[in-house]
């Protein structure tokens, strides 16, 4: 959480000091700003001796050009001129930040020879830097050779220079509202669990309204009263109470009926009484992670203004094993009436998200709803890090989600609901249990289990588990946390849903 660095645009004109980047597509042609940049013709040279063919998000690095007062000057692949997407602009952003290092005053030229970056394209650069200069390192209190900031908090400033920086600025204002919502997500995601329970947790959603969110934190007596009966078994094993945190705002009309966003926010999953083995528990601080989505994501509409209706509801509870616990066998009622089984008391997201949808679909009548949890494991065995599954009732918001996903890099892949998966969770018992049997399709049986709570609303699932933390390093992130879900389903809005 160090101090974002600054981001300004100007006109294309030579730096006078500082760290300089410019942009080189593949081939390695130099632009006109960039030769300006090198007056002695350094760069080429530079580009042989490292083998630098231009290839997006490749650098190299050179020393200050003679006849120049810069610290140093590097270049930053920008790949094929045909290619340059959304997706490109923003890693060139990442890879100019990377290859700044600790450098305090940099001027990034976004210029690439044979093709024009417009406005907006030097404004992704921006969100690049910036998502990329994020790091978590509050409770690193010596500096070190691995970036210990103590002593060298400065943020970096850096200047984008384009063709046109005036529309620049306008696309960043809207980008960096977003960046910054990711950014807070990653944020939550890191903190640890004992910084960070429910009642803190909530307190973080509260601090949405100096954007002007609404913001209603339900406590314990609340949720007993409302009958969140499944949350509450879940909440009964720890000593810290649970907490819903439910955000609105209001951009659009009045009559409008709004979007809405559902999270999971598990503080900590122990795995309860079905308790979890030791080795990586630790990465359970981030079953937060859908929660932490839905409240960047509040964050970011907020704070652009989107005009539109979008309401945010996160559970946050922690999952503890304890002589209280709730335990497997046990039988709960959920908000909605139905009473489910609980088999195995680890699969505790979807009894956190079941009373969450009802409530939500009951209370705020929206157009649909989608939910993002850290949901199961097996997600992560059949995609991996790189792209989320959605489970989803609504043919046309599929498309939209996947739309949106593949615009922002923050991709997803459909996965089916169907009646013989959702056979799988009967039992004699109650009229459902928390869990599918055996291991087989245990993402799709998570995804039947929410379904049974979201009635005839268009519904999303987004099982986030392998792509909000852990996942490997990349040109716009660094950190354990990714963010992952807030520029998507900002997109989502943006495209579809304001106005
Ligand atoms: N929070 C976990 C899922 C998870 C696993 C998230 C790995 C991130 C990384 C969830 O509550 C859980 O424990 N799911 C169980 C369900 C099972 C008991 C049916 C799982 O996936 O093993
Ligand atoms: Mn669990
Ligand atoms: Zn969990």
């Amino acid at each position: 959480m160090t101090e974002r660095p600054t981001v300004a645009f100007a006109k294309l004109s030579p730096p006078k000091k500082g760290s300089v980047i410019v942009l080189a597509p593949e081939g390695g042609a130099l632009g006109e700003a960039a030769r300006a940049c090198d007056p002695a013709g350094i760069l080429p040279k530079a580009f042989a001796a490292a083998d630098f063919k231009g290839k997006l998000a490749d650098t190299v690095e050179a020393l200050a050009p003679q006849g120049t007062d810069y610290d140093r000057i590097a270049v930053v692949g920008a790949g094929k001129t045909a290619e340059l997407d959304e997706q490109a602009w923003l890693k060139i952003g990442g890879m100019a930040a990377a290859s700044a290092k600790k450098a305090k005053d940099v001027t990034v030229v976004a210029e690439v020879a044979g093709a024009e970056a417009t406005g907006r394209d030097a404004a992704l650069i921006g969100l690049g830097l910036l998502l990329r200069s994020y790091t978590f390192d509050k409770y690193k209190t010596r500096k070190d050779d691995d970036g210990g900031k103590k002593g060298d908090t400065k943020p970096a400033k850096f200047t984008i220079q384009c063709a046109d920086p005036a529309a620049a600025k306008k696309a960043f204002a809207g980008l960096s509202a977003v960046g910054e919502g990711a950014l807070l997500a990653r944020d939550l995601v890191n903190e640890p669990a004992n910084v960070l329970g429910p009642v803190e947790f909530a307190a973080k959603a509260k601090e949405l309204e100096s954007l002007g969110v609404e913001v209603t934190i339900l406590k314990e007596k609340d949720l007993r009263e409302i009958g969140m009966g499944a949350l509450l078994a879940v909440a009964q094993g720890s000593v810290r109470p649970p907490r819903v945190a439910v955000m609105q705002w209001k951009g659009g009309k009045a009559k409008q009926s709004p979007v809405a966003f559902i999270g999971k926010g598990v503080v900590f999953d122990t795995g309860g009484i079905s308790i979890k083995p030791s080795g990586g528990m630790e990465d359970m601080k981030g079953d937060m992670a859908g929660a932490a989505a839905v409240v960047g994501l509040m964050h970011a509409l907020a704070a652009r203004k989107a005009k539109t209706n979008a309401v945010g509801i996160i559970g946050l509870v922690e999952n503890m094993p304890d002589g209280n616990a709730q335990r497997p066998g046990d039988i709960v009622t959920s908000l909605s009436g139905q009473t489910i089984e609980v088999i195995n008391t680890d699969a505790e997201g979807r009894l956190v998200l079941g009373d969450l949808l009802w409530y939500c679909k009951e209370q705020h009548k929206p157009q649909f709803m989608v939910n993002l949890a850290t949901l199961t494991g097996a997600v992560l065995v059949a995609l991996g890090n790189f792209q989320a599954g959605m489970f989803c009732n609504d043919d046309a918001l599929a498309e939209r989600l996947s739309a949106a996903g593949n615009a922002t890099g923050e991709r997803l892949w459909r996965m089916p609901l169907g009646p013989e998966y959702d056979k799988l969770i009967d039992t004699k018992n109650a009229d459902m249990k928390n869990t599918g049997g055996g291991r087989h399709a245990g993402a799709i049986t998570a995804a039947q289990f929410l379904k049974r709570f979201v009635a005839e609303t268009p519904w999303a699932h987004l099982d986030i588990a392998g792509t909000a933390m852990a996942s490997p390093a990349s040109e716009i992130n660094q950190s354990w946390a990714s963010g992952y879900g807030v520029r998507l389903l900002d997109r989502l809005v943006a495209d579809h849903y304001e106005g």
